[in-house]
């Protein structure tokens, strides 16, 4: 047996503040700088950034928000499998401009107003085709059709409240004559239909108006925004439902994804889906080695996270950077791409993530305060913030989320042992302005190491150790800040 004492012969593990990019030669101008990316073998994003599956940051309104900017969000599970199945479908739905008859939300003449509009509510859209039994087209039904009814009439059938004069067109129109023939008639969709008027899709204007805004926009082959959606490591039904209805990338969720039941079942579910499945969360050489054989993607990040506790209250973690680095050592040699999860407080962390061998970043705390995040914003002492929690606290667990960190529910008369907390995090308005400050981060970045693209990012850029004192000659000191920049806040904040 080797001594005790030989165990605290121990490797130096490094994190985010321990290090800066060494600058070098170079003519990357910032803004040219190439931040487009590959999450799995199918999944590229136009820039390297992901939500995290928290259910205070990424249900479908911030998945859809940020995948138009060209990232991805990753949406939570503590919703159960249908709801899950609806957000996915909010999200793949949001920008499409021809959206396939399988796709589309119809009406049956015979069912309620009321009925109706709680149906268009759920599924995020404004208005349904009304289709008969045999999916001939007999009307259109909008917001703007209901709301009269919804007063006086609520159960009146859709056949009242409906426009029957519905402009139609062939299931081949090129989308840019369905928008002259909106614009012609004031309509915002098109039901496109076969020579006998059955339904074979649907244009509508939202959708092509957000391809022509969004042009960096994260999307499928068929223009449709890209989604991921976390799963339960043992969560096959969930994994099945979420790859059936259209989700690009599966997440197995877990706090320790080198649990070898986690592995054996993320195998499983990877035989079973189309999507790629991404494994995390781990943080060392060895669970990469482990995992890498039918991993599509890795993620990596025990306890660096804004509200975690994992690291107190179990005594284990991984510094990130170093954490990221062995992971991306194994992942390089089987060309699997790496997220590198939690801890990013600063653009430049983002950065370093990368350069330690990270093709994305996975965000909790930095999105979580924007108008796309779930929850509403309170105001403290004057001061505007939204709520952030971690999926390991007690209220995150006590809405389903348990199971993320592999604990049985409690029994009664028991507590839960939480590794996260219940957290206020500053408001911060729109997530394209928070993310429009990371990126440009990230670019300046690779513009101070000469990388014009992400892998070169990840393979030219070095690291320099840093000391405390180093660390805080960084940020600014012996001044009063008196105007708040759009990308610092000090760290006691
Ligand atoms: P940031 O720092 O971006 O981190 O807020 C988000 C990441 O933290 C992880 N996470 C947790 N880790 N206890 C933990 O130890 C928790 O309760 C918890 N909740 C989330 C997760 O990986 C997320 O993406």
């Amino acid at each position: 047996n080797r001594p005790f004492s030989e165990k605290l012969e121990v490797p130096e593990a490094l994190t985010f503040d321990d290090v800066l990019l060494r600058p070098s030669e170079s003519r990357v101008e910032p803004d040219e700088a190439d931040v487009s990316t590959r999450i799995s073998p199918n999944v590229e994003l136009n820039v390297p950034v992901l939500s995290a599956a928290m259910d205070t940051v990424t249900e479908s309104g911030l998945a859809i928000a940020l995948a138009r900017e060209g990232g991805l969000g990753v949406l939570h599970r503590n919703m159960d499998v249908e709801e899950a199945v609806a957000a996915i479908e909010r999200v793949k739905r949001a920008d499409e401009m021809k959206i396939r008859r399988e796709n589309v939300v119809t009406a049956s003449p015979e069912q309620t107003v009321k009925e109706v509009d709680r149906m268009m509510d759920r599924a995020g859209v404004g208005g349904a085709p009304v289709v008969d039994d045999e999916d001939r087209v007999l009307g259109i039904i909008s917001g703007t059709d209901i709301r009269p009814y919804l007063e006086v009439g609520e159960h009146d059938e859709v056949r009242e409240a409906m426009t029957d004069e519905v402009i139609t067109a062939d299931e081949e129109v090129p989308p840019r004559d369905a928008l002259e023939l909106m614009y012609e008639h004031k309509i915002e969709r098109v039901p496109l239909v076969d020579d006998e008027n059955r339904l074979a899709g649907l244009v509508t204007m939202q959708g092509i108006l957000a391809r022509r805004e969004h042009e960096d926009a994260a999307r499928d082959e068929d223009g449709r925004l890209l989604v991921g959606v976390a799963v339960g490591p043992f969560e096959t039904d969930r994994a099945v439902a979420a790859d059936e209805a259209g989700a690009d990338a599966l997440f197995i969720d877990t706090a320790h994804a080198h649990n070898l039941n986690v592995v054996e079942s993320a195998r499983d579910i990877k035989e079973q889906v189309d999507a790629d499945v991404i494994v995390g969360n781990i943080g060392t050489r060895e669970a990469a080695e482990d995992l890498v054989d039918f991993a599509d993607g890795l993620k990596v990040g025990i306890g660096p996270g804004s509200i975690c506790t994992t690291r107190v209250v179990t005594g284990a973690g991984m510094p990130q950077v170093t954490a990221v680095s062995q992971v991306a050592d194994v992942a390089a040699e089987h060309d699997v791409p790496v997220i590198a999860d939690g801890g990013i407080r600063y653009s430049g962390d983002a950065a370093k993530a990368i350069a330690a061998g990270a093709d994305a970043v996975m965000l909790g705390s930095y999105f979580s305060g924007t108008d796309e995040a779930p929850g509403r914003v309170i105001t403290i002492q004057g001061k505007k913030y939204k709520q952030y929690r971690g999926m390991g606290s007690v209220g995150a667990m006590q809405s389903g989320g348990g199971e993320r960190y592999l604990k049985e529910e409690p029994e009664e008369g028991e507590e839960y042992v939480p590794e996260g907390v219940e957290a206020a995090t500053p408001y911060k308005g729109s997530l394209a302005s928070e993310l429009h400050q990371l990126v440009g981060g990230i670019q300046s970045g690779m513009g101070y190491v000469g990388a014009e693209t992400i892998p070169e990012f990840k393979t030219d850029a070095r690291f320099v150790r840093v000391s405390q004192a180093g660390q805080q000659e960084g940020h600014p000191h012996d001044v009063m800040i008196t105007d708040e920049a759009p990308n610092y806040k000090p760290q006691s904040e």
